[in-house]
């Protein structure tokens, strides 16, 4: 039977389907917002909260085919992708799933019919053997009695290290939520394989099905809690079972794959098929076509990075292998078609994706050309099989060259770094700017708490202690000095969303804490800051009090925001689609997709509206009603965002509907002023405008305006003749320098005579030294060129003072630069006086700011050509 990636896929869900599951479609790539991950990298997130008995899916068993990636995180395949035959960064993940219904046994039998029955997959029985976790002597039993497995070919895992439960048998989703036992089987790839504890021997089996029993929920690093039902979750790579039933070493040499390979050497004209770089540029073009698609753009932070990372590493491997023009998104043909016809997706998105690569590559290609050169360079001059980490940061943080590919070049050339010294620097780095001042904690934070949010109306209130968190890990009390997050009943604090910034503030009583920063984890909201003095302890009453000043700019700036992305409605000519925006009490960002370019005559247009609408100081209305009753009445909300069936409607009348949970003012008048500061485009059809409002706005508008009236009186004019002033001043100095060049010309030619009657003759060769009175390097190289036809073989120093210092320009003719060449002579002056510069070995130039005798330079000079150049 020949057995395609897609042949596989759809045996795979028939037999599911038969054994009374329910066929349920990939979730996006991009998980729902309760979920820790950046990625999908399992079939079972979607059911998360079904595992963890938070909701009862309406089905108890149920199979899926699922788009994964695993580029971080638990569960990070990126660096191994191009150095393993059988990881991929991108793939599909075939699950059967039971919520309750069904036991180990069944599980276990149906992963064994499914593999080895002659109807389905028949692989022989004698090829698989399985491992299991070495407490679960449930799993063991089953396999030995009821599979009649042979005990040598089921083999107990332990927890690495002693560590509890980090053990490959004991698979977890992330650092937090739902995991459990595993047990996972393996196919060998030869016959002969006996000993499956030894490595080598176990290099020559890939691990095909993974069975997890969901039975417990991680809430942190120590602590397992058992769920109520025990749950099934299984996962089985669909490239490295295609490589299995299609008899193939590799997932890159199946069918999917050897087509994108293929298109990669028709397109670049190579001839080689099988190397590393192409597997990885086949992986990663299929991982980057499929974010894309889920409208991430590449950029410097969060998915984007990732994004990113991807494509540069999969242009770099183009670079390795001689590829020298853009072509990455030349693939985008070979790798739709297929997904559409197996996921409905993509399609009018080709377009769109093809020009993201391409503007991303062109991009990049000047990042990387810099950076190699530099870490070549590097390279050649070391000493000893190592890298510094400084300079691995100088190449990431200086020439934006992405330390993964600084990994993998020194992989290739075998050159060690200190993994662990260069994530150090990189985080005190990160300390020193104060990136991180946000994320001294990370969004772990595992409660069930709710509290309530005040802070529509209030900006203070007496709230009491209900959580304490230190490093992530629940406590009892914060110490004078200690960083954490406390969590109150309620809060007039905002919670990062929605683009809007969290709000800072102080949590007193006996005691001072600092909020940083708030955020919200599931539906309570953490204030995270640092307590300054006495202590803070469970169910104590305090008081919280946020920034006002700061709040009441972050609220101008979110109400903006709507009044803007209104005018852009009414002003551009095509549909608009929001794509994100950030907010805080300095200004606003707003991106969005509009495929033309905006003029300025658009942008003074919808800088007026706004104002306007400030200045009929509109009352703003909130209500909080259903989300299909909001859709219905026209309110703009998110299509990528998963909303509350309850939500909170913000309409400015007349001008604005939309669904937002963020602050604003009360009344559009208390804006007072909106100013656009930048426009910009940020990605193929993707635009950003930036906006500052208020005092903000009045301080650049007067910023400005001081910088015109400086030019005003420098210039000696007023504002109504400023710009023909300018003109006048231009068209001057294009004449004073047609003038000049004139001069010069003349003082060339005088000098030209001159310096002819200055050659000293030193071993056949024409040398002089002289110092002129031209002012300007162009002009002195120009006379060297011209005294250089006259002079052959011959050495020409001239040089002039300026401020202090002394500028050398030197020629060589060209009959001598296999003896001695300009740069050299800097290198010999170098040996006298202190100097920088460089050039050409025919014409160079160097600077030096000493004080120098420059008689005994010449001397020194002459002395040493005449040692050295003994005969031409
Ligand atoms: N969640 C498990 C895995 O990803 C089984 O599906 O391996």
């Amino acid at each position: 039977m020949q057995y395609t990636t897609e042949k596989i896929r759809n045996m795979f869900l028939e037999f599911f389907k038969k054994k009374n599951h329910q066929i349920v479609c990939s979730s996006p790539l991009i998980p729902n917002k309760n979920c820790n991950l950046l990625f999908t990298n399992a079939g079972m997130n979607q059911f998360q909260d079904y595992f963890l008995g938070k909701k009862t899916y309406p089905f108890s068993q149920v199979a899926t085919a699922q788009r994964c990636l695993r580029t971080g995180g638990k569960h990070n395949d990126f660096q191994e992708v191009g150095y393993s035959e059988y990881h991929n960064t991108f793939f599909e993940m075939l699950g059967n799933f039971s919520f309750g219904a069904y036991s180990k046994k069944e599980a276990i039998l149906y992963a064994w019919e499914l593999l080895t029955d002659k109807k389905w997959f028949n692989i022989s029985k004698k090829k698989l053997f399985v491992t299991v976790y070495y407490k679960d002597h449930e799993t063991y039993n089953i396999w030995n009695k009821i599979i009649q497995l042979s005990t040598d070919n089921i083999i107990k895992i332990y927890d690495k290290k002693n560590q509890k439960y980090e053990s490959d048998n004991f698979w977890q989703m992330g650092d937090i939520g739902p995991c459990g036992p595993c047990t996972e089987i393996f196919f060998k790839k030869k016959n002969n394989i006996n000993n499956l504890y030894n490595l080598d021997d176990k290099k020559q089996c890939i691990e095909i099905w993974n069975i997890v029993f969901i039975q417990f929920n991680k809430i942190n690093n120590n602590e397992v809690i058992p769920l109520k039902i025990m749950s099934v979750d299984t996962g089985m790579g669909l490239e490295r079972i295609a490589s299995v039933l299609q008899n193939v070493e590799s997932n890159y040499q199946t069918d999917v794959f050897k087509k994108i390979i293929k298109n990669i050497c028709n397109i670049n004209h190579l001839i080689t098929t099988h190397n590393k770089s192409l597997n990885v540029i086949a992986d990663h073009i299929r991982a980057a076509v499929f974010i894309i698609q889920e409208k991430i753009i590449p950029s410097h932070e969060g998915r984007g990075y990732i994004l990113r990372k991807i494509i540069r590493r999969a242009l770099f491997h183009g670079k390795k292998i001689g590829i020298k023009k853009t072509f990455l998104y030349k693939l985008v043909d070979c790798i739709i078609p297929p997904v559409i016809k197996n996921n409905q997706i993509l399609d009018n998105k080709k377009y769109y994706i093809i020009n993201i690569l391409k503007e991303e590559e062109l991009q990049f290609n000047i990042t990387l050309n810099n950076g190699l050169k530099f870490l070549q360079k590097t390279i050649k001059q070391l000493k000893k099989n190592y890298i510094h980490h400084k300079t691995i940061f100088y190449l990431y943080d200086t020439l934006g060259f992405p330390i993964e590919l600084t990994q993998d070049i020194c992989r290739d050339y075998n050159i060690q770094i200190d993994q662990k010294q260069l994530d150090e620097f990189i985080l005190q780095k990160k300390n020193n700017n104060n990136y991180n001042k946000k994320n001294t904690v990370n969004n772990i934070i595992y409660t069930n708490f709710k509290s309530k949010f005040c802070g529509y109306k209030k900006y203070e209130t007496i709230a009491i202690v209900n959580k304490i968190f230190i490093n992530n890990h629940e406590t009892s009390k914060i110490l004078k000095n200690e960083t954490g997050v406390i969590i109150l009943d309620k809060t007039p604090f905002f919670g990062e969303s929605g683009g809007q910034i969290g709000d800072t503030g102080i949590i007193y009583h006996n005691s001072i804490f600092n909020v940083h920063d708030t955020k919200n984890f599931m539906n309570a909201t953490g204030h995270l800051g640092t307590l300054s003095s006495g202590k803070i302890q469970l169910y104590d009453t305090v008081f919280a009090q946020i920034d006002k000043k700061k709040r009441l700019r972050i609220q101008n700036n979110h109400t903006t925001t709507h009044l803007l992305h209104s005018a852009l409605k009414k002003i551009l000519k095509y549909p608009i689609e929001q794509k994100g925006s950030f907010i805080n009490d300095k200004y606003l960002r707003f991106d969005f997709t509009y495929p033309k370019t905006i003029q300025s005559r658009e942008i003074f247009n919808i800088e007026n509206i706004i104002n306007k609408n400030i200045q009929k100081n509109i009352i703003i209305k909130n209500k909080t009603i259903d989300f299909q009753k909001a859709k219905q009445k026209g309110y703009i909300f998110l299509k990528n965002k998963i909303y509350k069936s309850k939500i909170r409607t913000l309409s400015i009348h007349n001008v604005s509907k939309e669904i937002c949970k963020g602050t604003h003012v009360k009344q559009t008048g208390e804006i007072g002023i909106a100013k656009i500061c930048s426009y910009k485009s940020i990605a193929f059809g993707i635009k950003r405008i930036e906006m500052i409002t208020g005092i903000t706005a009045l301080h650049k508008i007067q910023e400005k305006e001081k910088k015109i009236y400086d030019i005003q009186d420098t210039l000696n004019s007023d504002y109504l003749s400023l710009i023909h002033k300018i003109k006048k001043i231009i068209n001057y100095c294009e004449t004073i320098k047609q003038e000049n060049n004139f001069l010069n010309q003349i003082i060339i030619t005088s000098y030209k005579k001159k310096l002819i009657n200055k050659i000293i003759k030193i071993n056949q060769i024409n040398f002089i030294m002289h110092q002129v009175n031209i002012h300007n390097t162009k002009s002195i190289k120009l006379l060297i060129k011209e005294l250089i036809k006259k002079i052959c073989p011959g050495i020409i120093i001239l040089f002039y003072q300026y401020n202090k210092k002394y500028i050398f320009v030197i020629g060589v003719t060209k009959n001598l630069v296999f003896k001695i060449q300009a740069t050299h002579i800097i290198k010999i002056i170098n040996k006298y006086i202190k100097s920088t510069g460089g050039g050409k070995p025919e014409l160079a130039q160097c600077t030096s700011e000493n004080i120098v005798d420059t008689m005994k330079i010449k001397t020194y000079l002459q002395d040493w050509i005449k040692s050295t150049i003994l005969y031409i």
